[in-house]
């Protein structure tokens, strides 16, 4: 396998002395793996010429000139032959460790085909500085432009040293150990699980016995668990994107406290500001249920303390309970298994609570967004599983719920919002949506 070279061409070459002879990437240049060439950009201008120009038009900041750049980019593919060229934008793809896997597949692939009498695979990476690339520049020569987060850096050789960092460790004798490697962070839909070293003891804080058992099985289940509640915990939108198979999804639904729904036609406004009693809606029971069963929720609770609408709906679960009912939808039979009429808001939590032997944590849902303490976004799962207990999404009717019921629940989530200021969601259809962002899994499809 021939080595491959990476070009790196930067405005300051000085910020990669120590950069590439620390530790493993000194190593790794020293036993072949790989091989630098660092360009300094205004090694490439003309005498007396600058680097930079003033961006056109009205406004400050300095942009690479594109002839500079031309210069220093064909210099290194006449050297090294045509790199792969990334240029490090804030507005580029953002940087993955699938990004990254890719590549080093890649370079693996190409270097690996190489006659080890040739040139081997180029790279070149190129570092901006000021208000970065000429357009034109990206035009001509970027094969990728990446990102390395959602702010902006004075330059882009952190981005670089960043980039390469995370690609060296996957090129196959860089780090030692490649199991080191597989059981990282976004290796798969789990984060790595927590580690300890020596002292078991320190500053009152142990390590976990387990680790300390000599019992490699014990020691592989409890990481293996630990590793998957940390994930749901600190990323579920990560583990929701590259779910693998139905093994990790049974492993989630086991690990993430039990969800409830309650559908309110009592503590809930019939017109702005007047608090009242709403109808049950047949479509909405069918619906919501079909909702709650697609994402994994135990039980949906429709909530009245009115006679006549308990009486509507003891006869509607009368058909779906019976033979008849079971047979006409067997799928929406399962679904409205977990429809349970309730006369109360207290009546539904005490329900929750024998069943699960815990209060569950009150999640309020609304159109409008209001100065909850406990406002959330729908990234904030792990923030309300960290109770670990039972979780009760309540949905509101008419024009939704009272003041007094949104001030008691724990949490608010986000409303839904759309571009346009029309906000008149059904129940069913924020239901649906409201699960969805908060259960759904968002990634490509399963593979089994
Ligand atoms: C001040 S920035 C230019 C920002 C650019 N005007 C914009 O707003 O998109 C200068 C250089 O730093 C690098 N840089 C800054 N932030 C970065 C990020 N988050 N990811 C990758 N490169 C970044 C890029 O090379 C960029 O050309």
């Amino acid at each position: 396998m021939s080595t491959v070279t990476i070009s790196i061409i930067t405005v300051f070459d000085e910020l990669y002395d120590s950069f590439l002879k620390t530790s493993l990437i000194g190593r790794a240049q020293a036993d072949g793996h790989v091989s630098f060439n660092v360009l300094k950009l205004s090694d490439f201008c003309a005498p007396k010429e600058r680097i930079d120009e003033p961006t056109c038009g009205p406004g400050a900041g300095m942009v690479l000139k594109p002839e500079v750049m031309q210069r220093a980019i064909e210099a290194a593919a006449q050297q090294y032959g045509p790199g792969y060229t990334i240029f490090f934008t804030p507005q580029g793809t953002p940087l993955t460790q699938n990004i990254l896997r890719h590549t080093a597949k890649h370079v693996v692939r190409a270097s690996s085909k190489q006659d080890a009498s040739k040139p081997g695979m180029h790279i070149i990476l190129v570092a901006g500085r000021y208000e970065g690339f000429d357009e034109r520049t990206l035009a001509a020569y970027a094969d990728a432009q990446i990102s390395i987060g959602d702010y902006v850096l004075l330059g882009g050789d952190l981005p670089t040293q960043v980039f390469l960092e995370g690609l060296l460790r996957l090129l196959p004798g860089v780090v030692g150990s490649a199991e080191s490697i597989e059981h990282e962070s976004f290796e798969g839909p789990w984060l790595d699980y927590p580690v300890y070293g020596l002292p078991t003891s320190w500053e009152g804080r142990e390590v976990p016995e387990v680790l300390l058992s000599g019992n490699h099985k014990a020691i592989e289940q409890w990481r293996d668990e630990q590793a998957a509640k940390n994930t749901l915990l600190k990323r579920f939108d990560h583990f929701s994107k590259v779910v693998r198979d139905s093994r990790d999804k049974e492993l989630a639904h086991k690990l993430i406290p039990a969800h409830y729904v309650a559908l309110m036609h009592s503590d809930v406004c019939t017109h702005p500001g007047r608090e009242g009693n709403t109808s049950i809606t047949s479509i909405d029971l069918h619906d919501i249920a079909r909702s709650c069963a697609t994402f994994g929720v135990k039980n949906f609770f429709a909530v009245t303390p009115l006679e006549d609408q308990q009486s509507i709906m003891a006869s509607f679960l009368e058909y779906w309970h019976s033979k008849e009912g079971a047979q006409y939808n067997k799928s929406r039979y399962d679904a409205i298994l977990r429809l349970v009429a309730s006369r109360s808001f207290d009546e539904v939590v005490q329900a929750i609570e024998q069943k699960e032997g815990k209060k569950p944590i009150v999640v309020a849902t609304s159109a409008q967004s209001t100065n909850h303490p406990g406002a959330i976004d729908f990234t904030s799962q792990g923030k309300v599983w960290a109770h670990n207990r039972p979780v009760l999404l309540l949905l509101g009717t008419g024009h939704g719920l009272t003041e007094g019921r949104l001030a008691a629940s724990d949490y608010l989530l986000d409303p839904i919002n759309g571009l346009v200021d029309y906000n008149h969601l059904s129940v069913r259809a924020a239901a649906g949506i409201i699960l969805d962002r908060w259960l759904g899994l968002h990634g490509k499809k399963l593979l089994v």
